[in-house]
């Protein structure tokens, strides 16, 4: 994959999955926006990357709020000229079932997993289609299409990007932006790490149990995800254009007993 000199938003680039892709494309050579709500672990993240040699600028960006992200996608272009890729990621993740909703949780996942990445392309398609090229990835989830349980309402943001992805290849692609997404299964990360809070096991022994079910016998980590996101942005994967690359080590394989 060649992303030299390539200008690369990350949203929720400071964290677990985005973390690694912030890293993974700047020591290939690209300039990263990495943004978030995390400013010292972004300010971190850019000063360690930017010692190293490499190019990232953390932004705060709360992509629920459309002025916070009208200002990214604007910062990105005054600095560095032009936009070419995003990496849509940022999202949370609320676990309970319908009968204990929260309307408050209701609208955090949507805001931030659904809202949040149309924010993002209702700024960044515009200049992409000026330039005549880019390619936007978004982050869904297997929980997009297995019902995980107490998964419902995230599972259904996840489920609205994969929508919203389809219908912009055809609004979009003919004027040069290409739309992909990938798809993780268990990804070791900080929002994994929470998702075990009270459970009645040490998380070590519930990622031990997860693992014996996933084909491979292992946990993803971030940068299996990196790896294929990298590719999906560069020229290379020029002909992938509303698909989605699922991340998750065969789970979706196994059969139902
Ligand atoms: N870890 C998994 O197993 C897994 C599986 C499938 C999908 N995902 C998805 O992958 C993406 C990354 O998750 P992760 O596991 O790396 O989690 P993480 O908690 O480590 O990272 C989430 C990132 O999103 C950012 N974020 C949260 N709310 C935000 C907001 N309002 N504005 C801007 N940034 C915000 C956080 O600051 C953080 O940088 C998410 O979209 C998540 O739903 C994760």
């Amino acid at each position: 994959m060649n992303l030299q000199d390539q200008v690369i938003l990350v949203t929720g680039g400071t964290s677990g999955i985005g973390a690694a892709c912030t890293e993974l494309f700047a020591r290939n050579g690209a300039k990263v926006i990495a943004a978030s709500i995390q400013e010292e672990a972004g300010r971190e993240l850019a000063n360690r990357l930017n010692a190293a040699g490499h190019r990232c600028e953390f932004q705060y960006c709360d992509t629920s709020r459309e002025a916070d992200v009208k200002a990214t996608v604007e910062m990105a272009v005054a600095k560095f000229g032009r936009l070419d890729a995003v990496h849509a990621n940022a999202g949370v993740l609320r676990t309970q079932k319908i009968t204990d909703l929260t309307v408050e949780d209701f609208h955090i996942l949507f805001n931030v997993n659904v809202l949040g990445p149309a924010l993002i392309c209702k700024y960044a398609v515009p200049v992409m289609e000026r330039q005549g090229q880019g390619v936007i990835c978004f982050t869904t989830s297997v929980a997009a299409e297995i019902g995980f349980p107490a998964h419902g309402v995230y599972g259904a943001t996840k489920a609205a990007i994969v929508a919203l992805m389809r219908s912009l290849v055809t609004d979009h692609s003919p004027h040069g932006v290409r739309f992909v997404a990938v798809s993780p299964g268990t990804i070791d990360t900080p929002m994994l790490a929470a998702s075990c809070a009270g459970w009645d096991k040490p998380r070590e022994a519930i990622y031990a149990d997860v693992a014996q079910r996933i084909p491979v016998r292992r946990l993803g980590q971030p940068i299996d995800v990196a790896n294929t996101v990298a590719f999906l942005l560069s020229d290379q994967a020029g002909f992938i254009n509303g698909s989605v690359v699922y991340l998750e080590g065969g789970t979706r394989c196994l059969p139902p007993w």
